[in-house]
């Protein structure tokens, strides 16, 4: 019998590789390893054959076999609710494929925005990404047609294109998802984004704490280059996994670039942009995973497709992480524009047993804390900036009633004063001034004084430091103190 179960990263968490082991003595058994559908609350899940398509259980011990192999208390897959009310395209063979059959990624579409793109050119590549008006999913929100007009425009020996797998934000893993599970998906946007530009060689540079993803794709580009899709022009289009250190900051564009030159990951001055003068100097794209595995849908469905998604500022749809004291953690991939409080019911399917909310945090250690008051909010670009706030990589963590927000506060600055690249002098001072102030409150010796120059110092990172890093840092202090003041205010000395 053939039985479906996922090789994601936290499918293995949950337990799914010591249910292959268990199994591997059944030789009634054929294990397939397929992608995760992201349904993390549900792993180990199980699926089966059936005349009406796949059949799951769920939480799946080594001793469910024999009701498994009988076909007994099987769900449809395409009935359980957290899949079934999504709109997935990114992730759309999620579950449903094996990471490394290329045979299958193509029997479902994959490729066929490649072929479109060989064929239609640069200028008109570019011209279908500006009607999608895709921004840029790492967290910036930049028009992708934009920075690639940019790189296609500039007159260079070597051009590049990078892929930004270095995703740090804690309570993200869409990223990581696609390197492990749809990874030809990643090199048919980099393939596209080649042919755009005119670059000849590209980079994915993933963190190091994905060991799983970058064996994965490493096994992928061979693949591809067995299949000779890693040529353009009749010309080779390598591409090189390369691991990072542990940094946060090599997140950032420039500090990856330094990074992938061999040198330490400290940020650069912008302008010129990385499109205009990035890896050794030439022009470079560097973009998030996502962005990438955006972008094939969108050359074989086309522009407009992908425009009729979503908001007016936010095109498309985005893949939401649901994470924290949720009782429903996994992957959501729903057009922009649902709100915040109905993301995290109708998928989070609401608090985990036991907890009271208190607050969620969108975008990751330097995204706002979000009270229960304004749980309305619709998720997309323009109406995070209005709130101040940032949508960034899509990770939405849930705090409750048990979460100290002064504790939180300084373990957030603590990591800024961590991760500092230690360019600038808002961050590298700032971050570490702001700790100790946090930990001053913490211990009880802080002063009403202290509040004040926390925002003080806040407002000068925001608008002094060189990168995000430094200039977001201040978001999730500022917002636990504007949200839970009273916390703070019970711990300062009288
Ligand atoms: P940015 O707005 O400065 O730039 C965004 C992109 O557009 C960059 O690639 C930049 O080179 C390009 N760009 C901007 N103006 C351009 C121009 N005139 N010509 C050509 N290209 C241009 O934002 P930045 O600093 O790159 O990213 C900050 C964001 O990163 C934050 O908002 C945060 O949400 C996100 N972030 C994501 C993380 C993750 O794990 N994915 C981790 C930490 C932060
Ligand atoms: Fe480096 Fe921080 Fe300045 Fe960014 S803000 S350049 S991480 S010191």
């Amino acid at each position: 019998t053939r039985l479906y179960l996922s090789n994601d990263t936290s499918a293995r968490a949950a337990g799914a590789g010591v249910l292959a082991d268990a199994w591997s003595e059944h030789p009634e058994v054929q294990l397939i390893r397929i992608s995760s559908r992201g349904a993390f609350f549900l792993e180990p899940m199980v699926e089966r054959d059936s005349p009406a398509g796949r059949v799951a259980w769920f939480n799946v011990t080594a001793q469910d076999l024999p009701l498994i192999l009988s076909g007994t208390d099987g769900t449809p897959v395409r009935s359980i609710p957290f899949l079934a009310q999504q709109t997935r395209f990114t992730f759309a063979n999620f579950g449903e494929t094996e990471p490394l059959a290329l045979d299958e990624y193509q029997a479902r579409g994959g490729l066929s925005g490649l072929e479109t793109a060989l064929r239609i050119g640069p200028d008109a590549i570019i011209e279908e990404l500006r009607v999608s008006q895709l921004r840029g999913r790492g967290g910036a929100a930049f028009p992708v047609w934009n920075k690639w007009k940019v790189a296609q425009q500039a007159r260079a020996d070597d051009k590049y294109v990078v892929a930004n797998a270095d995703e740090g934000d804690a309570g993200t893993y869409c990223d990581r998802m696609i390197l492990e599970g749809d990874p030809f998906r990643l090199l048919e946007g980099m393939l596209i984004c080649a042919r755009a530009i005119g670059a000849g060689r590209g980079y994915v540079y993933c963190r190091q704490e994905y060991p799983a993803a970058a064996k994965t794709l490493r096994a992928a580009i061979q693949k591809a280059d067995e299949a000779e899709l890693l040529e353009l022009d009749g010309e080779p289009f390598p591409i090189e996994v390369v691991e990072g250190a542990g940094s946060y900051v090599c997140g950032e564009e420039t500090a990856l670039l330094e990074s992938l030159e061999g040198k330490r990951g400290v940020v650069r001055a912008r302008p010129p942009y990385p499109a205009q003068s990035g890896l050794y100097g030439r022009p470079t794209i560097v973009s998030n995973v996502l962005t990438f595995a955006s972008i094939p849908n969108i050359l074989s469905r086309g522009g407009a497709w992908h425009a009729a998604l979503g908001t007016k500022q936010s095109r498309g749809t985005m893949a939401l992480q649901l994470g924290g004291r949720v009782k429903h953690p996994g992957l959501v991939e729903v057009p922009f524009g649902l709100s915040l409080h109905q993301v995290l019911e109708q998928f989070g399917g609401g608090m985990a047993p036991g907890s009271r909310f208190k607050a969620v945090q969108v975008g990751g250690p330097l995204g706002s804390l979000f009270p229960a008051s304004q749980m309305d909010i619709p998720i997309c670009y323009d109406a995070f900036a209005k709130a101040g706030a940032v949508l960034g990589h899509g990770g939405i963590v849930v705090y409750d009633h048990e979460t100290d927000m002064v504790d939180l506060a300084r373990h957030f600055m603590a990591f800024t004063a961590d991760e500092s690249c230690g360019k600038c002098t808002p961050c590298r001072i700032g971050s570490v001034r702001g700790r100790e102030i946090l930990e001053r409150i913490q211990s009880g010796s802080g002063t009403i004084e202290d509040l004040a120059l926390l925002h003080d110092l806040g407002d000068t990172m925001k608008v002094a430091s060189l990168c995000a890093l430094g200039g977001r840092a201040p978001y999730p202090v500022l917002t636990a103190i504007e949200h839970f003041p009273a916390e703070f205010r019970s711990k300062l000395r009288t």
